[in-house]
């Protein structure tokens, strides 16, 4: 595993674009694995910029997401296909052909699921997989005390992300109470994982998962066990493990 630091946010994002960009560069029909989250909008915000420098071109990229709420739609604005189009697909040469993101208004999840699968593993699987960290060391949907053993699946949300999400609902029954995610299976049959962390509030979470047991009780802790992770972290985010002398 590579731990790379940057000073600041700008230069985490800064950072994990290149590595983003050298990757389409080398091979300009990569499959982009993708995440959402506030953490990787500076690394789209950043993609943007050299695409419209015309330093990197997406007109052959593949991308697949990690995630997406079961009951929305591309129009809803907390729908994660939505944050994919606001934060970076608009703004690229990348053909609609070429995104996928889990059909959140599927009427038969495990048939969604299953398909997904079946088109990840069409694209010859993910080249380069772009993952935030949860606070408590989720990866995707994938939360404490999963299994390390599935693709891509239904999960219950938890009451905590469903009751932080009512604020953004006008009625209350239209807060999703699941979710499709890529299983830690899927993420580790990635040929490359690149992390990103920032700030204060994750530098314990991340000293775990890179540090501590391989446990599922931190799910991200499977990462040590893939044979190609870089972590693009900054300051605060490896502020812990430097205390220990780790890096
Ligand atoms: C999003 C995702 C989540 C986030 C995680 C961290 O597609 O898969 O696992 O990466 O919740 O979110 P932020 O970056 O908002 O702290």
């Amino acid at each position: 595993m590579k731990i790379i630091e940057a000073a600041d946010y700008r230069g985490m994002s800064r950072k994990a674009a290149n590595i983003i960009s050298a990757q389409v560069i080398l091979n300009q029909r990569s499959v982009l694995g993708l995440a959402t989250g506030s953490t990787p909008i500076g690394v789209y915000e950043q993609l943007i910029e050299w695409y419209r420098k015309g330093d990197i071109d997406f007109l052959g990229v593949q991308t697949v997401n990690l995630d997406e709420y079961c009951g929305l739609g591309a129009d809803h604005p907390q729908s994660y296909q939505y944050y994919m189009h606001t934060y970076f697909f608009d703004h690229v040469n990348i053909q609609e052909k070429n995104i996928h993101i889990p059909n959140g208004l599927a009427r038969d999840i495990t048939a969604e699921c299953a398909d997904y699968d079946r088109t990840i593993s069409l694209l010859g699987g993910i080249d380069l997989q772009l993952l935030g960290l949860g606070n408590d060391g989720h990866i995707g949907f994938n939360e404490p005390n999963g299994s390390f053993n599935k693709t891509t699946h239904r999960v219950a949300l938890k009451e905590e992300t469903i009751s932080a999400n009512a604020r953004f609902f006008d009625d209350p029954k239209g807060v999703p109470r699941y979710a499709m995610t890529m299983g830690i299976k899927s993420i580790m049959q990635a040929k490359k994982i690149l992390m990103v962390v920032s700030g204060t509030g994750k530098a314990d979470i991340l000293d775990q998962a890179l540090f501590g047991p391989v446990t599922p009780l931190i799910p991200a802790s499977i990462l040590q066990l893939h044979p190609d992770v870089t972590v693009v972290a900054d300051e605060g985010a490896l502020s812990q493990i430097r205390t220990h002398g780790l890096i």
